[in-house]
């Protein structure tokens, strides 16, 4: 592939994969258009897929891509070089097909289009590899074998990344997003079509916003004391483990009771507040999370976490990557 196409199918995958659901819609009206994509918004939830299974597809887009410029939009079920043109013109960031065509591919690579295909099995994807198309939608998903499917088809084709869909919902999609071959995951039910036909927004706000608090999985996972050093440390942490009868552990940056009240043995003097530390299942996309919120925070690499700039009812607030 030539390097406009790679630059740009880098960024539509870095925010498909910054915010992991894609969600995958099937609308028959296009004058419920921006309801939907303003309830997918209220859910904090900045992407969605329009397919071709409608008349209204096209329509739809315009008016997302108009009413939202910088909503991710997907053209999907594309299955026709004029659909991919319409989709374009529409204002379509990139597009997804159930099945790999080598038409489409041809086109898509030809035109500087991002483009995902679907596959289930080792020669679709070799076929996609051969047009450099090396992020693939895994369609249908739960039928084709699952997680145990995207690891066995994964294995041998290293530089490949997936996006699963078919099947997935809150329930399975964190075992999906906790492979690192996968780049994020589809579905329809964040936005089903009977929901958007009924205008059932608010409830698409809220499947869009338990979508993503899925992904981010958010947990308050502990206290950090911003006790002096050495013997005050101790008789702090002390007193909890014995008044709540907590295990007392120490490693060789805190030392922690039960778990969650913890003392930073790196932090000296009084110069950091308390601080609430909530655990996430992936920095990144908290990261990605906090900016389109515009809520500052600085990045530290060593450990891995982020602090917010502004404390928060008087606390300092570290969040740190956790179990998935
Ligand atoms: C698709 O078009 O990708 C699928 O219809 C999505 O599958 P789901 O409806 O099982 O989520």
């Amino acid at each position: 592939m030539i390097k406009g196409i790679v630059v740009l199918m880098d960024d539509i995958c870095e925010r498909i994969s910054s915010i992991g659901v894609l969600p995958v819609v099937k609308i028959e009206n296009a004058g419920d258009s921006e309801n939907l994509a303003a309830s997918l918004l209220a859910g904090d939830l900045p992407a969605v897929e329009i397919t071709f299974r409608t008349d209204a597809a096209e329509e739809s887009m315009r008016r997302i891509r108009k009413k939202f410029p910088a909503m991710l939009l997907g053209a999907g079920t594309v299955l026709t070089i004029d659909q991919i043109k319409r989709a374009v013109g529409a204002g379509a960031d990139f597009m997804v097909a159930p099945g790999f065509n080598p038409k489409i591919a041809a086109y898509c690579t030809a035109h500087d289009i991002p483009f995902f295909p679907g596959i289930n099995a080792p020669s679709q994807i070799e076929a996609a590899l051969e047009y450099g198309l090396d992020v693939l939608k895994f369609f249908p998903a739960e039928v084709m074998g699952g997680i145990k499917m995207v690891k066995s088809l994964a294995a041998p084709y290293g530089q490949v990344k997936f996006i699963p869909t078919g099947g997935i919902n809150v329930s399975n999609l964190n075992d999906y997003l906790s492979l690192s071959v996968v780049l994020a995951c589809g579905g329809s039910w964040v936005a089903p079509a009977h929901m958007i036909r009924e205008g059932r927004f608010d409830d698409i706000a809220k499947l869009a916003h338990e979508a993503v608090s899925t992904v981010l999985g958010f947990t308050l996972s502990g206290v950090q004391l911003a006790t002096p050093t050495g013997n005050d440390r101790e008789s702090v942490l002390d007193f909890f483990a014995s008044a709540f009868l907590l295990n007392k552990t120490e490693n060789e940056t805190t030392v922690t009771a039960g778990g969650i009240i913890e003392v930073d043995k790196m932090m000296t003097g009084n110069g950091s507040g308390n601080r609430l530390i909530f655990s996430t299942h992936s920095l990144v996309r908290a990261m990605a999370f906090f900016k389109r919120k515009k809520i500052a925070f600085e990045a530290k690499s060593n450990p891995d976490e982020l602090i917010l700039l502004k404390q928060k009812g008087g606390f300092e607030v570290k969040v740190v990557e956790g179990a998935k």
